[in-house]
Order: C-alpha cells, then sequence, then structure tokens
C-alpha cells in the first residue's frame, strides 16, 4: 500500500478506508505466498525495535517472525530494561532509536506516551497495543472474516466486553470497510465517546452503521460475527473481583450466540479466560476461529511492516 510508506500506525483513524481495505487484501496475498515459502524480502537490512512495557505472546512473535520473513530483523527490548525504565526522556530516546532503526513498534500503558514518542522519532512507529487502541489486532481480525466469509461490506459484528482498546481499534477498522458494528457493554464501560463519534463519521461514508448498547442480545441478535476480549486488561488486575461482578451478565455462551446468524464466527483477540468472558463450548466449538485469528497477525502485520518500511 503505497501510500503508507513511511507513515506511523497508531490508530485506524489516521488512514483512509481504502488504505485500510488494501491493508487487509494485502495481508491474505502475502498469507498465500508465505504458505509457498515466497514471502520476498522486502524488508532486507532492515531493523525494527520492538518495545514491550507488558507481557505479550502474539504481538511480540508475530512481529519478529514477521520482520524475519520479510528479510529483515525484529528487535526485542522490555521498557524497564532501557534506560526510558530510569526515566530517559521519550524526546531523547525517540531521537537516540531513530539513528539505528528503521522503525518502532510499541505495546506501551499510555497511548499518549506513544503518541510522544511517534511525534518526535524520526522512523515509523507502530502501536502495538495502548490503553485506547490496538490497530494491528482489528487488521488480522478483518483479515480473518474476509477469508471466511468473502465481503466485509454489509456483515454484522458483535464486541461484547469492555469498551476499550480492543473494541476501539474494532469499530473504527469495521466502519472502514463497511461492516455494521454492534458493541454492548456494562454500564460505565462503553467506549470512548470521541472514538466512536469519529467512527461514526467513518460508517456513515461507507454505508453501515454502529450500535452502542448495553444489551448483549441486541448486539449479538442476526450477527455474522461474535467477538470476546478479556475483562480485565492488562494493569486492571486490582480491578478483577468487581469486573467479574460487573461484567457477570456479559458472557458469550450458547445461550447468547442462539441469537447469532446459525454460520457465525466466534472471534477473541487472546489471550481469553475460559468460563469468564467466553464459555468453553464457545470458543472451543465449531464456530470459533480463535487460531487462525491469531495466525492472522503475522500475515497482518507484514503487510503493514512491507507497506510502512520497504
Ligand atoms: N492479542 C494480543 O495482542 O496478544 P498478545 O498480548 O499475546 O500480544
Ligand atoms: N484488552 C486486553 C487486550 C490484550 C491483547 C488488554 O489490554 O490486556
Amino acid at each position: 500500500v503505497s501510500s503508507l510508506k513511511g507513515k506511523d500506525l497508531l490508530t485506524l483513524l489516521d488512514y483512509t478506508s481504502e488504505e485500510v481495505q488494501q491493508l487487509v487484501e494485502l495481508a491474505t496475498q502475502l498469507k498465500i505466498i508465505t504458505k509457498e515459502g515466497k514471502c520476498p524480502k522486502l524488508l532486507e537490512g532492515k531493523t525494527l525495535g520492538m518495545i514491550f512495557e507488558k507481557h505479550s505472546t502474539r504481538t511480540r512473535i508475530s512481529f519478529e517472525v514477521g520482520m524475519n520473513q520479510l528479510g529483515g530483523k525484529g528487535m526485542f527490548m522490555h521498557a524497564r530494561d532501557l534506560q526510558i525504565g530510569r526515566g530517559e526522556s521519550i524526546y531523547d530516546t525517540a531521537h537516540v532509536l531513530s539513528g539505528y532503526l528503521d522503525g518502532i513498534m510499541i505495546r506501551a500503558n499510555s497511548h499518549a506516551m506513544v503518541k510522544e514518542l511517534a511525534d518526535h522519532a524520526f522512523i515509523p512507529v507502530i502501536n502495538g497495543l495502548t490503553d485506547i487502541y490496538h490497530p494491528c489486532q482489528a487488521l488480522a481480525d478483518l483479515e480473518t472474516i474476509a477469508e471466511n466469509k468473502g465481503e466485509l461490506k454489509g456483515l454484522k459484528i458483535a464486541y461484547v466486553g469492555d469498551g476499550n482498546n480492543v473494541a476501539h481499534s474494532l469499530v473504527v477498522a469495521s466502519a472502514h470497510v463497511g461492516m455494521n458494528v454492534a458493541v454492548a457493554t456494562p454500564v460505565g464501560y462503553e467506549c470512548d465517546a470521541e472514538v466512536i463519534a469519529k467512527a461514526q463519521a467513518i460508517a456513515a461514508a461507507n454505508g453501515s452503521t454502529i450500535i452502542i448498547t448495553n444489551d448483549p442480545i441486541d448486539a449479538v441478535i442476526n450477527a455474522d460475527v461474535v467477538y470476546a476480549d478479556v475483562w480485565t486488561s492488562m494493569g486492571q488486575e486490582e480491578e478483577a473481583a468487581k469486573r467479574l461482578e460487573d461484567f457477570a451478565d456479559y458472557q458469550i455462551n450458547d445461550e447468547l450466540v442462539a441469537y447469532a446468524k446459525p454460520n457465525y464466527m466466534f472471534l477473541h483477540c487472546l489471550p481469553a479466560h475460559r468460563e469468564e468472558e467466553v464459555a468453553s463450548s464457545v470458543i472451543d466449538g465449531p464456530n470459533s476461529y480463535i487460531f487462525e485469528q491469531a495466525e492472522n497477525r503475522l500475515h497482518a502485520q507484514k503487510a503493514v511492516l512491507a507497506s510502512i518500511l520497504a
């Protein structure tokens, strides 16, 4: 996707709908040619610095393997081992890293910090999850749905759970491809109103709708895709007991998915807590695509890396 060369990926709100659609198509193409052993070495000699303030399995490994498949190198750094962990400024870190690396992928607590890093870096910065967005996850989600349902436009996706990072990016991504999206959260856990307003404008331009509700049945009714994330995100562990109570009526189980279309897809960004946000019968059932979805992180991110860094 040539218009993305040298750009950051902080949120899909910064991308056009055409760019998002092209990234999803490119992801599928890269998946096919990678499986044929023909992934092009577009990033030979390039190094992606990967900074993590939080745990990760999928994001870390898929970025590192993705760089490897594209002929480049991914370099893992935990933030606590860097001097930022001892208070070196984001400004100085951004300048120094720009002298060594071709791009930075960062998973951070604060989106504002990632924005500051991107503002001062002379190299592209890719968001690997913040408190408000998870754009790479949403691209892999679209890829997974497109590969199994064909056309994305006009489908209905229902997200049930906490209205935070994964939900925000899913709503924005769905709006870009004209997919109708419904989000059901408990009271007090709704999506950020500003993110939804921006997504509404994108959805309107693409002829789709966004439903925000506190009723899981309203969201799931007639859905083509049903999506879950954990109730307690990383960094919120001390709220876990309260969240278990607050989310008790929001479990995705057989009773709830009975309202979805019979051939619905179940997706979860993972990691999952079985019998909390999702019943085992659903996540391990015949409508679940969670491992294909996890694999697609690799291909969706190669599409991003190839577009931004090549
Ligand atoms: N879905 C996701 O981002 O997984 P990790 O936390 O394992 O990277
Ligand atoms: N909402 C979760 C997503 C993990 C990929 C979290 O922030 O921990």
